[in-house]
């Protein structure tokens, strides 16, 4: 078909993944198909369709429009993010071999990573990315992979994938990146050496916070390791929730356009309210990432990271105080959610720890939603003025 020959847009491949055939009483959505099994011929030798062996036709459809936007050989979606992470990463890793993380990372991860590969003989080396030098420094033979977020969770710092894909590929390791928090439409990290991209799908890419998923891009052989894993691992992804999903992809490009410049508006004025001691956003010139941003992003994204000066007390009257940002952890939603990752996704980290990445007790995480966002900083400014209860 004439269409295939043209790289279609982020948006098309969203909205139509492949274009179907042409003819009459074609479903323009895809229907959902909530049956666990399906029927196969008698002595046949074809692939038998089971649900949670993910060739469910939910699962492919998903599965084709997410590899296609994050320019991947193929895709599989998971149940949740966490999901992706052990499968990618044990598609991978076996007992004996090391790893390299980031130490700027989702917490749940960390636990992951610390706890349970421990039990399995998995190594793990932190290293701290403000030492560009770290990486080649930790190297071990056993080394097979390096894992990272970019942007990171909260403080937004924005890592340079090239060097760090070369000095993988130079020792014929994998470059691992949890994208979650950029999407395909800021980045897609294969288009920078990437071998592996995982996002936990409860974010941006469904965008409307009712679903829990993860997904993992790669090529076809890494992506089948992962679904033999997911089939005994029993981690496939509903129909009801690949469909919806599938869904909130077709507004990707649209809520994230919104989401970026709701966070910049948003940042803008954060950075001008001295109630905050310091505001990450990578779209402030401020920001130690900024010029990297502006050439590895295609947009600065909907987090914003605030240091509340007051600490955790005056945070959480901002807090209490808001009525339309909403306290609760998650992001990419289209509702504004505000987070503290003292309780959510940092806890786990001793104040030391967190102070030594640089997250105060007074850190608060905005993911900014696609409300007016005058709406947003008006939510803000009432919140930190309204004067306090006796
Ligand atoms: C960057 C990042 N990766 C992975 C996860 C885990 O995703 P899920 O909650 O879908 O398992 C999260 C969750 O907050 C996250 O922020």
């Amino acid at each position: 078909m004439r269409l295939s020959r043209r790289r279609l847009g982020l948006s098309t491949r969203a909205v139509h993944g492949t274009p179907p055939a042409p003819g009459a009483h074609t479903p323009v959505t895809t229907p959902i198909v909530q049956s666990s099994t399906f029927t196969n011929e008698v002595g046949a030798a074809e692939e038998v369709l089971y649900t949670r062996y993910g060739n469910n036709p939910n699962q492919r459809s998903l599965a084709q429009r997410l590899a296609a936007l994050d320019g991947g050989e193929a895709a599989i979606a998971v149940a949740s993010g966490m999901g992706a992470t052990a499968l990618a990463h044990l598609s991978i890793l076996n007992p004996g071999d090391h790893l390299i993380a980031c130490d700027w990372i989702y917490g749940g991860t960390r636990r992951l990573f610390e706890r349970e590969f421990a039990r399995i003989g998995i190594q793990v080396s932190f290293v701290d990315p403000s030492n560009p030098r770290s990486w080649k420094a930790r190297l071990r033979n056993t080394t097979r992979a390096i894992f990272l977020e970019t942007p990171t969770n909260p403080l937004m710092r924005v890592l340079d994938l090239e060097p760090l894909a070369a000095l993988c590929h130079t020792e014929g390791i994998a470059l691992i990146v949890d994208s979650t928090f950029a999407s395909p439409i800021n980045l897609r990290p294969i288009e920078h050496g990437a071998d592996v991209v995982i996002h936990s799908a409860t974010k941006y890419l469904n965008g409307h916070s009712d679903v829990i998923a993860g997904v993992v891009v790669g090529t076809e052989e890494m992506v089948e390791e992962v679904r033999q894993l997911m089939q005994v691992w029993g981690q496939a992804l509903d129909p009801h929730a690949a469909w919806l999903i599938e869904r909130g992809l077709k507004t990707l490009d649209v809520r994230v356009a919104r989401q970026n410049a709701n966070g910049l508006a948003f940042a803008e004025w954060a950075s001008g309210e001295k109630a905050f001691a310091q505001v990450h956003y990578p779209g402030l010139p401020s920001h130690p990432d900024h010029a990297l941003a502006t050439t590895q992003l295609d947009g600065f994204g909907g987090m914003v990271g605030l240091e509340v000066r007051g600490g955790a007390d005056a945070a959480e009257r901002m807090l209490r105080r808001l009525r339309l940002a909403q306290h609760a952890p998650s992001l990419g939603g289209v509702e504004t959610l505000v987070s503290e990752p003292r309780v959510t996704s940092h806890a786990s980290l001793s104040p030391a720890q967190r102070a030594a990445q640089g997250i105060p007790d007074g850190f608060v995480r905005v993911s900014l939603g696609i409300e007016d966002v005058d709406d947003i900083i008006a939510d803000f400014a009432r919140a930190l003025r309204q004067p306090r209860r006796a």
